[in-house]
């Protein structure tokens, strides 16, 4: 027998297909890449012969992945996308951040987190163009204390559903978007804009394939939220509006009903004035609970 045989497996054969091609990771020494590669191909092998494919529709899916690939650019990230309609960035995002009733519960990151969040006061105006309104926060652990210093990362779409990276011409990462942090108390607060429904880009491969299977693009109106530091495992999240479409119905299966919250209509002109907000304005509270990690 050469060094290149593999045994059990030997020529090909399309009855034990998935074995013989999994026999040839049998020398990775990352045992783990065995592992994944292994399971990846008994699954494909599955796959391919469940459904029966044909050479013409393995050629289309190649085309399909190429065309995914080629949409990729700094600025758009069309293999997030096609796996955050295929629900596989959720399910990772939830296995490895499962629900313990006790820690905020995590969603997808979304391919919009592209650039460095400006760096913000607390108070400040993330940007603006939509109905004004003011974000309250505290960050603590699952003991209730507070995480003093938290940074927390946000950003959201704009009133026309665009984030910055999308707008041409327009300065990336410089509307809607802001790294705080948090004071002693752990508490956060800054003035946005109400977050609106939006659709995902439907203008590549993973538009077509929506379009093809009768689905809708559109994502609950939402705030990204990434909350992290010293001590604490990060958390990436969402807070959804109550109010909003389609929360039912994300096309990234990313609402979790512990993450949707009321934008309160607030009617109190001192409360405006103390924020600079004009009145009346909106205001939702996000308390964030996060676990402490000592290995992070
Ligand atoms: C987002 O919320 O930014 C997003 C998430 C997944 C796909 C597209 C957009
Ligand atoms: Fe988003």
């Amino acid at each position: 027998m050469t060094e290149q045989s593999r045994e059990p497996s030997g020529f090909f054969a399309a009855e034990r297909s998935a074995e013989i091609v999994a026999a040839s990771f049998a020398g990775a020494e990352d045992e783990r890449l065995r592992e994944i590669l292994t399971s990846l191909v008994r699954h494909a092998h599955a796959f391919v012969k469940d459904v029966g494919l044909t050479a013409e529709e393995w050629a289309a899916g190649i085309r399909f992945l190429t065309e995914t690939g080629r949409k990729c650019d700094a600025t758009r990230q069309e293999f997030i996308l096609l796996s955050d309609v295929l629900g596989v960035s959720m399910l990772v995002e939830s296995l490895n951040n499962p629900a313990d009733g006790e820690s905020t519960e995590a969603t997808v990151e979304g391919p919009f987190h592209l650039v460095d969040s400006p760096e913000r006061e607390l108070g400040d105006a993330i940007g603006e163009g939509g109905e004004p309104c003011l974000v309250t926060g505290r960050v603590t652990d699952t003991s209730g204390a507070p995480v003093a210093g938290a940074r927390v990362d946000v950003w959201q779409a704009d009133a026309d559903g665009f984030y910055d990276v999308q707008r041409p011409g327009e300065v990336p990462g410089g509307n809607l978007r802001g790294l705080f942090t948090a004071d002693a108390d752990g508490r956060f607060w800054f003035r946005t804009v109400v977050p609106r429904h939006y659709p995902i880009p439907t203008d590549g491969p993973v538009g077509a394939l929506l379009r093809a299977t009768g689905r809708h693009a559109n994502r609950a109106a939402h705030i990204h939220f990434q909350v992290s530091g010293p001590g604490i495992r990060t958390l990436t999240t969402h807070l959804f509006a109550d109010d909003s479409p389609y929360l039912d119905s994300d096309a990234v299966f990313g609402v979790k009903a512990s993450l949707i919250r009321t934008f309160a209509r607030v009617d109190d002109p001192d409360r405006a004035a103390e924020h600079g907000l004009p009145n009346p304005f909106r205001h939702v509270d996000f308390p964030v609970t996060i676990r402490r990690d000592a290995s992070v």
